[in-house]
């Protein structure tokens, strides 16, 4: 039986594989590089995934094969049937890699930004491949830390104060949120500012742009006071590197009536 592993390598920098992920790593025969062609940025994404491949293992030890696989097109479709057509897509690539690149009893792996349960669709495709039948595989999930857990990390912040809950949504969803609703809401995948819904509120903002990297950006303080220099921020970093990955906190200060 063939078995595939999809190992989750944090937001970005080779310091924060778990002992887990190495070990996993060592035992893999085949690791499947997915590289997005149309993506700005997306080469620096394949880049970190070779060097973590190079620091934790011996030259000559596992094979890498690469795939091309088309961005999503942001087409008039609904955004979840949008993501369904790519996912089946990226599915039909997957198969054909499983079937034609690995040998019965080879482990095999995907390298999985952040940790595979969090806004990730490898899980739910290596699901999908099996229901279709077309080739057989047993697969496990190798945890990894996730960009939230780097922003916590970075701010010196928990994700929540005594009792309170914690909301992790993305920045298409926040605009539904009223403010009284936002406790403590952790906001990923946002290409288009979404805080700026709530600039005339007391809330604040703890945010982080490429976190973990050399590149990273910090910025909190009352979203009111700072929301100029946060747009102008992610505007320069994604002018001078062609594509920015951030996540925030949004808080209801201390105290206020909503967190009661
Ligand atoms: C498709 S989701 C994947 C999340 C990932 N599975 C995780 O565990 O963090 C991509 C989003 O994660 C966040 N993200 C991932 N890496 C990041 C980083 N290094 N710095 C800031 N945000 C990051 C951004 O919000 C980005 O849009």
């Amino acid at each position: 039986m063939k078995k595939i592993y999809l190992i989750g390598i944090g937001p970005g920098n080779p310091d924060y594989l778990t002992v887990k992920a190495i070990n996993t790593m060592k035992k893999v025969d085949v690791f499947f590089l997915l590289e997005k062609r149309e993506k700005k940025g997306h080469e620096d994404l394949v880049k970190i995934r070779k060097e973590i491949l190079k620091r934790y293992l011996d030259r000559g030890t596992y094979r890498v094969v690469t795939a091309k696989i088309s961005e999503r097109k942001k087409s008039g479709k609904l955004y979840k049937e949008g993501v369904k057509t790519w996912r089946g897509q990226k599915a039909e690539v997957i198969t054909e890699l499983i079937k034609s690149k690995m040998k019965d009893g080879e482990n095999g792996a995907f390298l999985v930004w952040g940790d595979p349960s969090l806004y990730d669709g490898h899980l739910e495709i290596l699901q999908h491949i099996l229901k279709q039948g077309a080739v057989n595989f047993e697969y496990e999930v190798i945890p990894g830390i996730t960009s939230v857990q780097i922003l916590a990390e970075k701010h010196k912040i928990p994700l929540n104060r005594i009792g309170e809950t914690i909301v992790i949504t993305t920045g298409r969803k926040l605009k539904e949120y009223s403010p009284a609703e936002v406790i403590n809401t952790v906001v990923l995948l946002d290409s288009y500012s979404t805080f700026k819904h709530f600039k005339d509120t007391d809330i604040d903002i703890y945010w982080g742009g490429y976190l973990g990297t050399d590149d990273e950006i910090l910025l909190s303080g009352k979203l009111k006071d700072i929301i100029e220099d946060l747009k102008k921020i992610r505007k320069e970093a994604k002018k001078k590197k062609g594509w920015l990955m951030d996540t925030y906190i949004l808080r209801q200060p201390e105290g206020s009536e909503s967190n009661e």
